[in-house]
């Protein structure tokens, strides 16, 4: 049976801070943050967004695609989680007007629960036959002010529809995981940024990435030819070039590996880290850009999260794939941001909501189809903005 990504779909705020503006009020050359880890912009997240907001948002797009009654399962996948017992899909759930026998569920495991929601989900449309499962990823990153991380920022969601009989790519059976504990990467609950080793991270990122292809070799027999593309969760796009580099040591492998990944990086460039969204902004950016027609060809995905859980796996680009993309939309989703000022961008970072219960309603940021409205009585509110989808 073929089970795979239907359809796919991101969204991002529509605001964004400039990297070359962050080198200069941090004093480094804007080369550091352009070369050396490969980011010109990062979105930011205005005080009425939230993942809820930014994962239907994304959501949206796909659905106006689809039969919504065949949508049996929500898998909300983030690592910026709103609440510690209603799952953020609950909400998306309701924004969307979703069917009532759907299920709902939120997983976490730093950026890695977006890949273990699609195997999930998979699962799931296995079960029950013409059936479809939602899959959102949808994160916020967020570092301290002057640290090392804070060019790694940025915030978004990608929707993925998993079907059988997929439009777009068919997820091959072979995957190769691994899990270990290590601290490289996390954020206790009292804490509103995470806490990182950056060049420990990377480390041990490049050493999952090379278990994980050494396992996915053997269980699959596929030599590195038999694999066209590759995309990968990029905390930063360079981390692209570190990982061809471990996969890759001829140098004119590496060289043409380097130069294919180039569309695959467009969307994460502007963005910056998305967390869960991460890997799948790259396949998003990698469906919409490519120049040469992808079909036939097989794309490996390799999915790390901190702490860690890493996973490659691959899939096979369908017949016609490029009549169901969503290129126009994205595209002008990212024109029509607005480049926040230093000052601007230090007031959305420092913004926080009440914590004792007070109502409070929020101001009109966005201009998503959803927004954050406020709190009444420590409950949520969420509202669609007024204007037609
Ligand atoms: P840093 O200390 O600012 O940077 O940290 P650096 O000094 O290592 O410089 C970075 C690169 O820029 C270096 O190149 C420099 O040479 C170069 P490299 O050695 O890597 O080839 N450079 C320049 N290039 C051109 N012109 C210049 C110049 N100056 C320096 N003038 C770091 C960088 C990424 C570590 C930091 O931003 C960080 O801590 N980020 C957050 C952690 C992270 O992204 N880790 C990645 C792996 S872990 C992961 O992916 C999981 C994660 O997404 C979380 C999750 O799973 O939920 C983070």
């Amino acid at each position: 049976m073929a089970i795979g990504i239907d359809l796919i779909s991101f969204y991002t705020p529509p605001f964004f801070f400039s990297l070359d503006d962050l080198a200069k009020q941090r004093g480094v050359p804007a080369e550091k943050y352009s070369t050396g880890i490969g980011q010109k912009e990062m979105s930011m997240l205005p005080p009425d967004e939230d993942v809820v907001t930014m994962g239907a948002n994304a959501a949206l797009q796909i659905l106006e695609k689809t039969e919504r009654n065949r949508i049996k399962a929500l898998i909300f996948a983030t690592e910026s989680g709103i609440d510690q017992s209603k799952s953020a899909g609950v909400f998306v759930h309701k924004l969307l007007d979703l069917p009532k026998d759907c299920r709902i569920i939120e997983t976490k495991q730093a950026c890695y629960s977006g890949t273990f929601s699609l195997r999930a989900a998979m699962g799931l449309v296995s079960l029950e036959k013409d059936s479809q499962v939602l899959v959102i990823t949808s994160d916020v990153a967020r570092y301290d002010l002057h640290s090392a991380g804070e060019a790694t920022q940025g915030c978004g969601a990608v929707a993925l529809l998993v079907s059988e009989q997929p439009r777009l790519m068919q997820i091959e059976t072979e995957s190769a995981y691994i899990s270990e504990d290590v601290m490289d990467f996390w954020r206790p609950n009292y804490r509103q940024s995470a806490i990182v080793d950056g060049q420990y991270s990377t480390r041990v990122y490049l050493h999952a990435l090379n278990e994980c292809w050494k396992k996915y070799s053997e269980l699959s027999k596929r030599l590195p030819e038999h694999i066209h593309q590759l995309c990968f969760h990029l905390p930063f796009t360079r981390m692209a070039e570190k990982a061809l580099k471990q996969l890759f040591r001829c140098k004119e492998e590496f060289q043409s590996r380097l130069s294919k990944i180039a569309p695959g990086l467009l969307y994460n460039e502007t963005i910056g880290n998305s967390y869960t969204a991460s890997l799948y902004l790259n396949l998003c950016s990698l469906l919409d850009f490519n120049e040469d027609n992808l079909e036939g060809q097989r794309v490996g995905l390799f999915s790390y999260g901190s702490g860690f859980v890493a996973e490659f796996f691959s899939g096979i680009i369908l017949k016609g794939y490029n009549k169901h993309l969503l290129k126009e939309q994205h595209t002008r989703l990212l024109a029509n941001r607005k480049r926040l000022n230093y000052q601007e961008y230090l007031d959305f970072y420092h913004f926080a909501l009440p914590q004792d219960g007070t109502s409070f309603h929020t101001p009109y940021f966005t201009d998503g189809y959803f927004r954050f409205a406020g709190l009444d009585a420590h409950k949520r509110l969420y509202e669609k903005a007024q204007k037609e989808a």
